[in-house]
């Protein structure tokens, strides 16, 4: 591979494309002589890329007769579940089906296809699939742009302003402030209001006609506004609150800011509903094992001070934030997968125009850790029920592009 003429001449390209395998090929000095290599030492994995015509013409018969059932003709599967192997990288795919073999990867449909095969029939096979045309995405199906779950949450909290407050703040006694909580509080105490389990109309009316994910919305909003003090009057004496606090400290903070997800914050919060809250406990018609039997020990007075001392802490922002959009994650997986998952990488998978449902199959395959990868499971730590959908969607959706598959000369 010394001059681009002989190149040329010598080397049947097969599919054509981007230029990216072309160039990396271009740097290796001699093609029999890197896969006899590649062969014997530990850079195995590339055997495929070193596959001549002959190769690929094996591979192209063992396809034909125990993969294209369910592959599909020529790579492109139009089974739910399998996926497009036409136009997949080579290394990858050998790779993968050496880790079906292993046992590394668990699937039964594959561990018992490929018990029996050779190495060179993996190779040939690889070779043969990575040479062909990819599958094209259905045209004119633009990837969903995913919604904007902070905006998602503005929107659906919009009715709830009335009484909670601009942004969650509240300027009515007696309502609490929604800003300076935990996300999971407030979903975990909405959904309560739902079930009936917390009791009260009003809030389960006002919840009633919303789904789990406008739920979550919504408390991804308040989390991330700016927390302030509810601007609410409060009666009663701060110091002797203070020392009656020492009691809730452990759980609710020194000055009220919470450290656990599932205790609520109480700096900021309006006088009123501390007072309400309390009581409610107390005679039992907020249900709480733990607060009860704290609540019981209270007489009003002592009540009024806490809710003094509490209504006039600071709140602070809670840990959240805000998730990256797809396009964010996107951006992310490209460094790696190529620009719009065309991955110019021969071990890295293209994920341009792949299935959606496999890849949606596999991001939470890589999640549970069922399938296993060091990479994929810090990327895939993260990812949300919904950012897997909707990076399965676009990159679904995306033109993958064939890298230029060239074979060597005959050995
Ligand atoms: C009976 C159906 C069936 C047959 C036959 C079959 N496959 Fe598969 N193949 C699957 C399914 C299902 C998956 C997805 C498994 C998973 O999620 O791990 C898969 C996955 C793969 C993958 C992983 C692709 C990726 O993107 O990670 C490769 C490579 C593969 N098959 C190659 C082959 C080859 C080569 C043959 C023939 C020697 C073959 N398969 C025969 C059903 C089949
Ligand atoms: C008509 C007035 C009203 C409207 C509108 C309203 N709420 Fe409420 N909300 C209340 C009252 C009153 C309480 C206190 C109920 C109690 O004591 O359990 C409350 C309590 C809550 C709590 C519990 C706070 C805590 O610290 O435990 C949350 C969360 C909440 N509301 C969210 C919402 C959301 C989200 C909306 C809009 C979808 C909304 N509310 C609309 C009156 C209202
Ligand atoms: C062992 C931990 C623990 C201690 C100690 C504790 N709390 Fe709580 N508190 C909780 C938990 C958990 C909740 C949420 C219960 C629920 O879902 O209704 C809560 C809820 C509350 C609420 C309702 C807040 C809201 O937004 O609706 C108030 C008010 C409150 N506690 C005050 C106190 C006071 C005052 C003390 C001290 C006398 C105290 N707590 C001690 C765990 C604790
Ligand atoms: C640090 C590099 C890296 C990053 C960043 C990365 N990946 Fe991967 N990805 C890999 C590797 C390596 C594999 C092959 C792992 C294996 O053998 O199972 C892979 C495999 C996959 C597969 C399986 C493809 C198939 O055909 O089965 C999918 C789907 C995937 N990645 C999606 C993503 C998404 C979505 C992101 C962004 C959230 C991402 N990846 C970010 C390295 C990366």
């Amino acid at each position: 591979m010394r001059s681009g003429a002989r190149l040329a001449r010598a080397v049947p390209v097969i599919a054509a494309g981007a230029v990216a395998m072309l160039l990396w090929l271009g740097s290796c000095p001699g093609m029999n002589a890197q896969r006899a290599e590649a062969q014997t030492s530990g850079g195995d994995d590339l055997r495929p890329v070193y596959a001549n015509a002959q190769d690929v013409a094996e591979g192209k018969r063992l396809a034909e007769t125990t993969c294209a059932k369910c592959h599909g003709v020529s790579g492109i599967s139009t089974v739910a579940g399998v996926p497009h192997l036409a136009g997949q990288r080579a290394a990858y795919l050998y790779r993968e089906l050496r880790a079906y073999q292993s046992g590394a990867r668990g699937n039964d449909i594959m561990n018992g296809t490929v018990t029996f095969l050779s190495t060179d029939a993996l190779t040939n096979v690889a070779a043969y699939y990575a040479s062909l045309d990819p599958a094209q995405p259905a045209p004119g199906n633009e990837a969903p742009a995913g919604p904007d779950p902070v905006l998602a949450g503005k929107t659906a909290a919009a009715g709830c302003a009335g009484c909670h407050g601009e942004a969650g703040i509240s300027k009515t006694p007696g309502i609490p402030n929604l800003i300076g909580q935990d996300p999971k509080y407030l979903v975990g105490t909405m959904t309560a209001y739902k079930t009936g389990q917390r009791k009260n109309d009003i809030m389960k009316t006002m919840l009633a006609a919303l789904g789990d994910s406008d739920l979550s919305h919504m408390a991804l909003y308040y989390g991330l506004q700016k927390p302030a003090r509810a601007q609410t009057p409060s009666a009663g004496d701060q110091a002797a609150g203070q020392a009656a606090a020492a009691a809730c400290a452990g759980c609710h903070g020194g000055q009220g800011v919470s450290g656990n997800p599932a205790t609520p914050s109480l700096a900021g919060q309006d006088a009123q509903y501390i007072v309400a809250a309390l009581k409610g406990y107390k005679d039992g018609s907020r249900g709480d094992a733990t607060m009860k039997g704290l609540a019981a020990t209270l007489n009003d007075t002592v009540i009024k001070d806490l809710a003094a001392f509490y209504s006039a802490q600071t709140p602070q922002a809670p840990n959240v934030r805000k998730p990256l959009s797809t396009a964010e994650w996107v951006q992310r997986c490209d460094r790696c997968h190529g620009t719009n998952g065309n991955s110019t990488d021969p071990r890295l998978p293209a994920l341009a125009g792949q299935r959606v449902e496999y890849l949606e199959k596999v991001l939470h395959a890589y999640k549970n850790g069922t399938r296993r990868s060091s990479e994929m499971a810090a990327m895939s730590d993260g990812l949300t029920d919904t950012d897997v959908s909707d990076l399965a969607a676009y990159y679904a959706h995306q033109k993958p592009r064939a890298v230029v598959y060239v074979t060597v000369p005959p050995r």
